[in-house]
């Protein structure tokens, strides 16, 4: 049965030839790439003639006609007679690719001895050197699928995707869609590049935080009349980026209507009142879930300024009770210390503490 088919095929192939002669190489001609390792099938088609001749770098010259037929492997490359009748014959050459064939032409025409009155066509044979992979990019897609996408690599046969040290596919495209099974966590991913000898020549890899997001929230005042909020990412590894972000601060946002903080983190609110608590709530979303952060602040009450005049003073010649000093105990000293019933409190030290604060979470 396969015989009749080979045959028929065969048969069919053949009968493809006409009058005028012709020489063809395909897949392609000219100046080629080719990978280390890899296996190149190379196919003359010759019709209109009653020969079909390999030659190899001006050197060895292997041809096929009717009566010499069958295979040659005296050269790099395996040579055969696949079809041939009167008119048409079909030849492969077959040849593992390795540096030795790097510069080298391989000629297919349709005469032996008089070349010049031959169809000639001919590869020119460029092999390139494997290179592994060089880039390697992890993302969440949902909250239980992966995108790993790589790049960078040339004359790679295979990769082979690891999840935590399990082979989980071997492709040989440039990304894979990972499903995690509803699995979170710190996810290691490792890509390793198979050349087309099966040897892993290189690998990437990354440890993804596949978990909600991961950030905090400071809450100052800054000269006593604001309240300064600043959200802080903590990028330690990559993780799925924020879809949302609210902040909600109790009596300074309409709850129903929280503020975004998904492009700006930095909030200042003027319009506070000395002595109140202010309550915030930031929710940061990303495909994994929500994380919340929240945490209160109060706004002191305004000092007289001959009272800072002479708290910053006495700040001036007794450095070390600063240093000691931590605002929340300045702030219930001063404010249980109010001179003739006015809403006197000493703001030096809010100034001095908001400052260095704003300046090193802006960094
Ligand atoms: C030979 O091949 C060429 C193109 O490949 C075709 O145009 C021509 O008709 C063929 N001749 C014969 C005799 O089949
Ligand atoms: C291939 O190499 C041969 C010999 O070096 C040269 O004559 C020919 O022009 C080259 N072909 C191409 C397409 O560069
Ligand atoms: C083929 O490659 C050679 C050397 O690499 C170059 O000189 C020549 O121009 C190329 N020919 C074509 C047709 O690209
Ligand atoms: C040529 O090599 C092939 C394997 O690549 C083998 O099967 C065949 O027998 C060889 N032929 C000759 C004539 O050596
Ligand atoms: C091909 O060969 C067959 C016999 O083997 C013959 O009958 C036929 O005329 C030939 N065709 C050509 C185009 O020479
Ligand atoms: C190509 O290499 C493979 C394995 O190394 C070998 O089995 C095969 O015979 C080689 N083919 C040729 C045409 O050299
Ligand atoms: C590997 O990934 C491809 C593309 O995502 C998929 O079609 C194939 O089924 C996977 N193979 C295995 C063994 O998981
Ligand atoms: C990978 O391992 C970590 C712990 O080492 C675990 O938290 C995580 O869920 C694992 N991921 C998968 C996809 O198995
Ligand atoms: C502090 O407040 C006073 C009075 O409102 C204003 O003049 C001064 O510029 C403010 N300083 C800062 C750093 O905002
Ligand atoms: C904050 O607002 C709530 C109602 O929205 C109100 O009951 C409460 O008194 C306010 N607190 C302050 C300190 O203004
Ligand atoms: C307070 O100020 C913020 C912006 O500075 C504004 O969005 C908010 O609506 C104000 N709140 C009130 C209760 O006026
Ligand atoms: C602020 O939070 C405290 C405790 O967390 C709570 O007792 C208080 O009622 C809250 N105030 C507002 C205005 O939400």
């Amino acid at each position: 049965m396969k015989l009749v088919t080979f045959l028929l095929v065969a048969h069919w192939l053949c009968s493809l030839a006409s009058s005028q002669a012709t020489v063809e190489l395909s897949p392609s001609t000219g100046n080629v790439s080719v990978c280390q390792g890899e296996v190149q099938k190379i196919t003359c088609t010759v019709n209109g003639s009653q020969v079909v001749a390999w030659q190899y770098n001006e050197e060895s010259l292997i041809y096929f006609d009717a009566v010499k037929t069958g295979e040659d492997n005296t050269t790099l490359f395996n040579f055969k007679l696949l079809c041939h009748n009167n008119v048409t014959l079909i030849s492969t050459a077959v040849g593992n690719v390795s540096t030795l064939i790097n510069g080298s032409t391989l000629e297919c025409r349709n005469t032996i001895p008089d070349i010049s009155s031959s169809i000639r066509q001919h590869i020119n044979f460029t092999v390139k050197n494997t290179i592994p992979i060089s880039y390697l990019h992890v993302d969440a897609v949902s909250s239980d699928t992966l995108l790993i996408i790589w790049a960078g690599a040339d004359c790679i046969q295979s990769y082979d995707v690891l999840i935590n040290g399990t082979n989980v596919n071997t492709t040989s495209g440039m990304s894979l869609l990972y499903n995690t099974g509803g699995a979170i966590g710190s996810i290691d991913v490792l890509v390793n590049s198979v050349d087309y000898y099966g040897r892993a020549v290189g690998n990437l890899s990354t440890q993804y935080q596949f978990n909600t997001h991961d950030f905090e929230v400071k809450a100052i005042v800054r000269n006593n009349t604001s309240i300064i909020i600043a959200i802080k990412d903590n990028y330690i590894n990559h993780r799925p980026v924020p879809l949302s972000c609210e902040l909600i601060v109790s009596n300074l946002t309409q709850s129903s209507s929280s503020m975004d903080c998904l492009s700006k983190r930095l909030f200042i609110f003027t319009n506070v009142t000395e002595g109140d608590v202010y309550n915030y709530t930031v929710t940061i979303t990303n495909v994994i879930g929500s994380a919340v952060k929240n945490g209160s602040i109060v706004l002191p009450v305004q000092v007289c300024p001959s009272q800072a005049q002479n708290f910053y003073s006495t700040l001036m010649m007794s450095q070390q009770s600063l240093c000691l000093s931590d605002t929340s105990t300045s702030t219930s000293t001063t404010t249980s210390n109010r001179p003739g019933g006015s809403n006197c409190v000493l703001p030096w030290i809010f100034g001095v503490v908001a400052g260095t604060v704003v300046a090193s979470l802006l960094i």
